[in-house]
C-alpha cells in the first residue's frame, strides 16, 4: 500500500522502515525522491495506482493504492471513482481496466509490457476455433488482449477458472490460451482435455490426448479444448527444481502458480493465483518456502513477513512485468503515457466476458 505523500527525507525513512531487510540502502536512497514525487503528483492528479503482486519491492510497497492479483485489481478498476488509473502491471491488465472503466484515463507506465500468453492467440485464431467447434462456449484467460476477449463468452483468471468451468452447462468448452492452466483445471475438475494450436503455416491443428493431430473432420472427444499458449516464466519450472529443493531443505513448503505444468503443480504443496500464494505463506505456520513464480513476489512477501524464509529461482523473471519502473511511472503521471485506448464497439464486445469474470466468486 502507498506511503503518504511527504517530502523525500520522510519518504526515505518510511521506505527504510518497510524495506531495509529486502532492498539495499543505496537503492532506497536513489528511489526515495522518485517515490515522493510520484505520491505528490498522484494526489494532485486524482489518480489511483494499482500494483500487481509482481512489482519490484521499492515500487510495490510505496506507491500503489491497491495491490493484488489480476482478478482483485480488475475489480478495483471497476469500482474506483478516480479520474485516472495507472496500472503497474502488464498491458492486458491495463486493457481490462479500460474495458471496465471507459470514461477514465488508463495509463500503463511502459510502451509494451506484453505477456507470452496474450501474444499466443489472436482474434482470428478464436474465430477459426469457433468455426471448427460450432456452438461450443469460449472461456478465455484474462491474459489475452481485448480483441480476443471480444470473441469470448466468459473471461476468467487463475483464481476463478475452476468455478467458471464448473458453472457452465455445456458438454464441451473452449478454454484458451494457456495449455497448462487448462490442463490443471481439467485435473482439478475431473474433465478430459485435448489441445489445439497453430502450425507455422498458420493452419489450425487439433491434437488428441496423446498429442497426435486429428484430421479436419474429427473434433475428438473431450470436455475441454485448450490452446498451446504458455507463460514463458512458469513453463520453466521443473519437477527437478522441486526435488532438489526438498533434498536440500527437508520440510520446505513448495508453492506454484497454475500456469506451471501439471507435473510441477502435482509435485508442489499448493498452487494458486498470486494473491492466494501470498495468503498461503502468510497463513502457514511453516517458515521455509520455495515459491515458483516471478522472483519479486518473494521479496514482497518477505518485506511483510520477515520471519519467513523464501527460496526462489531468480534466474527466471518476467521481462514484461519488469518493464514497469518508478522512473517510467513518474513519466507516465507527468506526460500521460502510455494511454490505453480501445475502439468502443470492440470494448463493448469484450465487456460481457469481463463482467462475467469479475462477478464470479465474489
Ligand atoms: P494472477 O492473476 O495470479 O495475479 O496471475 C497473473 C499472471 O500474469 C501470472 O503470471
Ligand atoms: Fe505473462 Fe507469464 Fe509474465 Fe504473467 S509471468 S505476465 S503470464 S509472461
Amino acid at each position: 500500500m502507498a506511503i503518504e505523500a511527504v517530502g523525500t527525507a520522510e519518504t526515505l525513512s518510511k521506505m527504510r522502515a518497510l524495506l531495509s531487510h529486502v532492498v539495499p540502502d543505496a537503492e532506497l536512497q536513489i528511489k526515495a525522491e522518485l517515490v515522493a514525487e510520484i505520491n505528490a503528483l498522484k494526489k494532485e492528479r486524482n489518480a489511483l495506482i494499482l500494483g500487481h503482486n509482481y512489482m519490484e519491492p521499492a515500487l510495490f510497497h510505496t506507491v500503489p493504492d491497491l495491490v493484488g492479483d489480476s482478478l482483485g485489481l480488475a475489480r478495483e478498476a471497476a469500482r474506483t471513482h478516480y479520474d485516472t488509473i495507472i496500472f503497474c502491471g502488464v498491458r492486458f491488465m491495463a486493457e481490462t481496466a479500460k474495458i471496465l472503466s471507459p470514461d477514465k484515463t488508463v495509463l500503463l507506465p511502459a510502451k509494451e509490457a506484453g505477456c507470452s500468453l496474450a501474444a499466443s492467440i489472436t482474434a482470428d485464431d478464436v474465430r477459426a476455433l469457433k468455426e471448427r467447434f460450432p456452438g461450443v462456449p469460449v472461456v478465455v484467460y484474462v491474459n489475452t488482449y481485448a480483441e480476443v476477449k471480444a470473441e469470448a463468452d466468459y473471461c476468467c483468471t487463475s483464481s476463478n477458472a475452476v468455478e467458471i468451468i464448473q458453472s457452465l452447462k455445456s458438454d464441451r468448452v473452449l478454454f484458451l490460451p494457456d495449455e497448462y492452466l487448462a490442463k490443471n483445471v481439467a485435473e482439478e475438475t475431473g474433465k478430459t482435455i485435448i489441445v489445439a494450436g497453430k502450425e507455422d503455416s498458420g493452419a489450425l491443428t487439433v491434437k488428441d490426448a496423446g498429442g497426435a493431430p486429428l484430421p479436419a473432420h474429427d473434433n475428438g472427444e473431450s470436455d475441454l479444448i485448450g490452446w498451446h499458449g504458455r507463460c514463458e516464466v512458469h513453463e520453466q519450472f521443473t519437477v527437478e527444481d522441486i526435488t532438489n529443493a526438498r533434498a536440500q531443505f527437508p520440510g520446505i513448503e513448495v508453492i506454484t502458480h497454475p500456469e506451471s505444468s501439471p507435473e510441477v503443480v502435482a509435485a508442489a504443496d499448493y498452487s494458486g493465483s498470486t494473491t492466494r500464494m501470498v495468503q498461503y505463506v502468510k497463513d502457514s505456520p511453516k517458515k521455509h518456502f520455495l515459491i515458483l513464480t516471478e522472483c519479486s513476489m518473494g521479496d514482497n512477501i518477505i518485506a511483510e513477513n520477515p520471519e519467513k524464509e523464501i527460496a526462489r529461482i531468480c534466474s527466471v523473471r518476467c521481462p514484461h512485468m519488469n518493464e514497469i519502473t518508478l522512473e517510467d511511472l513518474l513519466l507516465s503521471l507527468r506526460e500521460n503515457v502510455t494511454e490505453i485506448e480501445l475502439e468502443e464497439s470492440l470494448r463493448k464486445r469484450a465487456l460481457t466476458s469481463v463482467e462475467r469474470m469479475i462477478a464470479v466468486g465474489r
